[in-house]
């Protein structure tokens, strides 16, 4: 038995080394062959990247060393700082005499330029002002309507309903009032811009003179805030220029504090009640799912201490 089973070991071994020696000499040829044909797929890989680097770093600047953007730094504006706004935490609200004051500071600095389209008198009702003072604010502003039982347009004063008056009558007016530079429409600036509520007051409050080298243009105004630097907006906020009724003083930063924070509401007047949704839907829902874990619990209690017992009968 035990010879038989060597003979045919050895039988398979010879067999073995034969297509061994065979696949050897194949092996050879063909790794030869391989060698050269992978130095040329390399050569042409490396060619064909070095190319795409070379393009790539003529149009864009270099990507691996320093600049990849082809942009500066100073297109895309100074980052706003974090400002520690009053409504900015999960349960604050809005400082709602910040937008008291941020509304005087509107109506009498920024309406002149800048309307408020999305904002109506009876909006402002029970955030910053009472009823009557709304009133009297949309009375003392003329509104055009009609057509009246002639077919005429008419005057009137304004009601609860309007919205806020438009300092120009169209954008073209807006434009070549300012130099061939839109104002734009504040009602939801907030949103609009990168930053929000921090760069409308970086913006506001980071005028300073133009670094050595950096050329503005007649009628722009620089301010490393705004994307590349040359506005068409001058400084428009300068110590006192307003009187509070509350007796604040109108610093600078204080004046942009506030209207900052009156065209953050404005841009989003129902955070407050937002929180307080939230903040109540947070309440009620944990309390159920308190309540579901604990009825899970109860319902599964006799299922899970059940103990099966097997009592074989008695032979
Ligand atoms: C004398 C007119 C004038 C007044 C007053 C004025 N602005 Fe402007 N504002 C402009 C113009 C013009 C632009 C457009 C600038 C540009 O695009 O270069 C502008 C742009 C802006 C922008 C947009 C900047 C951006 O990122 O596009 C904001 C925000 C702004 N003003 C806020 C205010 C606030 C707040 C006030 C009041 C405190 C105010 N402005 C007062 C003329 C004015």
């Amino acid at each position: 038995m035990s010879g038989r089973f060597s003979t045919l070991r050895n039988g398979f071994k010879a067999a073995a080394f034969s297509r061994q020696a065979h696949s050897h000499a194949q092996q050879a040829q063909s790794a030869f062959a391989r060698a050269s044909q992978s130095s040329r797929t390399a050569l042409a890989l490396s060619l064909v990247s070095g190319g795409t680097l070379a393009w790539y770093s003529a149009l864009y600047g270099n990507p691996l060393f320093g600049e990849v953007k082809a942009e500066s730094a100073a297109d895309h504006g100074l980052h706003a700082p974090a400002y520690p706004w009053a409504h900015k935490g999960m349960f604050e609200t809005f400082d709602h005499s910040a937008i008291r004051r941020g509304y005087q500071v509107y109506r009498e600095v920024c309406s002149t330029c800048h309307s408020l389209d999305r904002v109506a008198w009876r909006n402002l009702v029970g955030v910053s002002h009472t009823v009557t003072e709304a009133k009297t604010m949309a009375e003392e502003v003329e509104y055009e309507d009609g057509p009246d039982d002639q077919g005429q347009m008419f005057q009137r004063p304004g009601k609860l309903s309007d919205y806020f008056p438009r300092p120009y009558d169209n954008d073209e007016a807006a434009r070549s009032g300012n130099a061939g530079a839109l104002p734009p429409d504040l009602s939801l600036i907030t949103k609009a811009r990168h930053g929000g509520a921090d760069y409308v007051y970086a913006l506001l409050t980071g005028y300073v003179d133009p670094p050595p080298g950096v050329e503005i243009r007649e009628g722009l105004n620089y301010n490393p805030y705004f994307p590349g630097g040359a506005i068409g907006m001058a400084r428009v906020l300068y110590d006192g220029l307003v009187e509070y009724e509350d007796g604040t003083p109108a610093t600078t930063s204080q004046m942009a504090k506030d209207v900052v924070t009156f065209l953050a509401w404005a841009s989003e007047p129902e955070l407050d009640q937002r929180k307080k949704m939230g903040m109540q839907a947070t309440i009620i829902l944990s309390g159920l799912l308190a309540l579901s874990i604990w009825t899970k619990k109860f319902k599964w209690a006799g299922i899970k201490s059940r103990k099966l017992v097997y009592n074989p009968p008695a032979k």
